[in-house]
């Protein structure tokens, strides 16, 4: 949504898109979680009184609106992408089928997994780290809007300090808010880095596949 308050905004999608493109340019195979917070947040409705699983399943919908405009941003530049939604909306996306996304992957598309993992009280992240784990993935990267994981919130307190290196067990016990509990345990348990990063900086996607030290590395 970048400065606005609610929806989404044409120069940050092209900045993403370009910054993916950039990586994919290199060979890398690409699959992108999205989550919905700029349209719909499922915690905050469901904290205002609506049902948990209907404000998250409405979430859900919001991530599918941001997969697409993602999937158009993309195409746009000559970047072949294939959508998957976890909520079967076959006139708009493909269903989620394992196989098929790497065999995608494979060919070279970058994939975007949409709807979140199809259940409600599942978050986004939780959804990257599963579908990361089915595809093989080597990394998950969590773009962010600071420069990665602070003993505080950097945003707030001038004296926060960022990690370059974290272990699972302290980002779960000291609930530094990488990803939510459930998300870095499935990391932990099958040993998968999650690198943090700030999205807004230019070039940083690159910087990290070509294995420059960039935001936080939670191993
Ligand atoms: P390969 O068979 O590996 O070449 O993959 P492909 O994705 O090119 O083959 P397919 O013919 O299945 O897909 C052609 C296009 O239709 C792609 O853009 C797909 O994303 C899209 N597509 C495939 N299945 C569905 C579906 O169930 N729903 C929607 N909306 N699009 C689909």
């Amino acid at each position: 949504m970048g400065e606005q308050a609610y929806g989404l905004d044409t120069g940050v999608l092209d900045s993403i898109s370009n910054e993916i493109k950039e990586i994919h340019n290199l060979g890398v195979e690409v699959a992108i979680v999205i989550g919905g917070g700029n349209i719909f947040r499922g915690v905050a409705a469901s904290a205002n009184g609506m049902d948990r699983a209907t404000a998250d399943y409405m979430g859900m919908l919001a991530t599918v609106i941001n997969a697409m405009a993602l999937q158009d941003s993309l195409e746009k530049k000559n970047v072949f992408t294939r959508l998957m939604s976890a909520i079967e909306i076959k006139e708009i996306a493909e269903p989620y089928i394992r196989r098929r996304a790497m065999r995608h992957l494979e060919k070279g598309r970058v994939v975007i997994f949409a709807a979140g993992t199809g259940n409600p009280y599942f978050t986004t992240d939780t959804a990257a780290s599963l579908r990361a784990m089915e595809i093989h993935a080597e990394v998950i990267l969590k773009g962010t809007k600071v420069d990665g994981v602070y003993n505080k919130d950097p945003l707030k307190e001038k004296d926060a300090k960022k990690y370059n290196t974290l272990s699972y067990i302290k980002a779960l016990k000291d609930n530094l808010k990488v990803m939510d509990a459930t998300a870095i345990s499935l990391c932990m348990d099958n040993k998968l880095p999650i690198i943090v990063f700030n999205l807004k900086k230019s070039g940083n996607i690159k910087r990290i596949v070509k294995g420059e030290k960039v935001g936080t590395i939670v191993q």
